[in-house]
């Protein structure tokens, strides 16, 4: 199959191309390296021994897309292209709305167009706001949503609804992520954000590596095990795996379904700092902050729908998700 990448460079992107191959898909990547670097396709290439056609362009534009879908016969489409931090949104909403929301309308347009109408999106447990309880499950209610990325990818998964509703020859999965963290084992494709990052683990990682002096545990006293946050943290291999599985699904399939894509399992702030340290044989000081405003005490995903009807389960455990993650930023820092 012919499969089309949104955001195919970004972070979980990458590693779904790697999965993809593997599978002995063919791969079109369109991204216009906002938050990526254009050698990763090469890094794809290298991991998988195979090509990778790469288009540097934006969503957005029709012009691009349907460039694209003249060129290539696509089956399927797998939209990962967004603006992903939380913060920013806040302070440039607009920015978030504009590109979240016109690629994907962009991309829809040109999908049914061109015929191709299944489609996998990318969206996030974000969309569930504050559950009442954990684990969460796929029909509990959705928001409200606590930023505008998060309103972004609830808005996102209304849209996609609604055009499965105007025509039911669309099959689309909306996959909702947990907390991707980790790296492809070969350490040639991860995470590594330029900025001060915001969420754990790449904070994690760079105060391992000394780029910053110390950890800000945000708040120790949730009704947890030891008072920290509670996550649900999954392999990004297994999360791109999640993906390939998802698109057998809409190629066979129509309708419209939500997908958790989570171990299942919850651990603390404090289990992720001591599994890092003990397993990569590293220091990483901590002190204790207040909360983090917006911040819930435990979410984690119930797995049985995605087990069900996509046969798909995570296989990666904490360890691994922390010696990947620092194998990466290590093998990064020695070129
Ligand atoms: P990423 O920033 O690493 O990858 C996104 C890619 O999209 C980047 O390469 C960027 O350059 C590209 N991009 C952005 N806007 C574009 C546009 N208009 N046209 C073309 N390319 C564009 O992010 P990621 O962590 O790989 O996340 C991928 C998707 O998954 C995003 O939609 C994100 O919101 C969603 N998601 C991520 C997480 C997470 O924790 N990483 C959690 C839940 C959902
Ligand atoms: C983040 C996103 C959310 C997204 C989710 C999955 C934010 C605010 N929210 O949520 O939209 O759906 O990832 O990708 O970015 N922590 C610290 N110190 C830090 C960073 C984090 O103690 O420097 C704690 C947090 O309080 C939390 C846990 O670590 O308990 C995980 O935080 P983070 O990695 O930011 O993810 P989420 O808050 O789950």
């Amino acid at each position: 199959m012919k499969i089309l990448v949104t955001g195919g460079t970004g972070f979980i992107g990458s590693h779904t191309c790697v999965e993809l191959l593997n599978e002995g898909n063919e791969v079109v990547i369109i991204d216009n390296l906002y938050n990526s670097q254009a050698d990763v396709v090469e890094k794809i290439e290298e991991i998988t021994k195979k090509s990778v056609k790469f288009y540097e362009g934006d969503c957005c534009d029709e012009a691009v897309l349907e460039k694209i879908f003249s060129d290539h016969n696509i089956d399927a489409v797998i939209h990962f292209a967004g603006y992903k931090a939380v913060g920013e949104s806040v302070q440039k909403p607009i920015m978030y709305y504009e590109n979240n929301l016109m690629s994907t309308l962009a991309l829809c347009k040109v999908m049914a167009k061109y015929g191709c109408k299944k489609l996998v999106f990318s969206s996030s447990a974000t969309v569930y706001g504050n559950p009442n309880s954990v684990p969460i499950h796929e029909d509990f209610p959705l928001g409200p949503t606590t930023n505008p990325y998060g309103t972004t990818k609830l808005m996102i998964e209304q849209i996609l609804r609604d055009v499965f509703v105007s025509d039911d020859q669309w099959s689309i999965a909306l996959l909702r992520y947990f907390n991707p963290i980790g790296a492809h084992d070969s350490g040639l494709i991860g995470e590594n954000p330029n900025d001060i990052p915001n969420n754990l683990m790449p904070y994690i990682v760079k105060v391992a590596n000394k780029e910053l002096p110390v950890l800000h545990v945000f708040g120790n006293d949730y009704d947890t095990h030891d008072g920290t946050g509670v996550r649900d943290y999954i392999h990004v291999v297994d999360l791109a795996k999640g993906h390939v599985n998802a698109v057998a699904k809409v190629l066979k399939d129509t309708g419209v379904d939500a997908y958790n894509l989570g171990t299942g399992n919850g651990y603390s702030v404090l289990d992720v700092v001591e599994t890092f340290k003990r397993v990569n044989n590293v220091d990483v000081p901590y002190q204790v902050d207040p909360r983090r405003p917006g911040d819930i005490a435990e979410c984690f995903a119930s797995t049985d729908k995605a087990l069900k009807e996509l046969g798909w389960k995570a296989e990666k455990g904490l360890e691994e998700m922390c010696k990947d993650a620092w194998s990466y930023v290590s093998k990064v820092k020695k070129v």
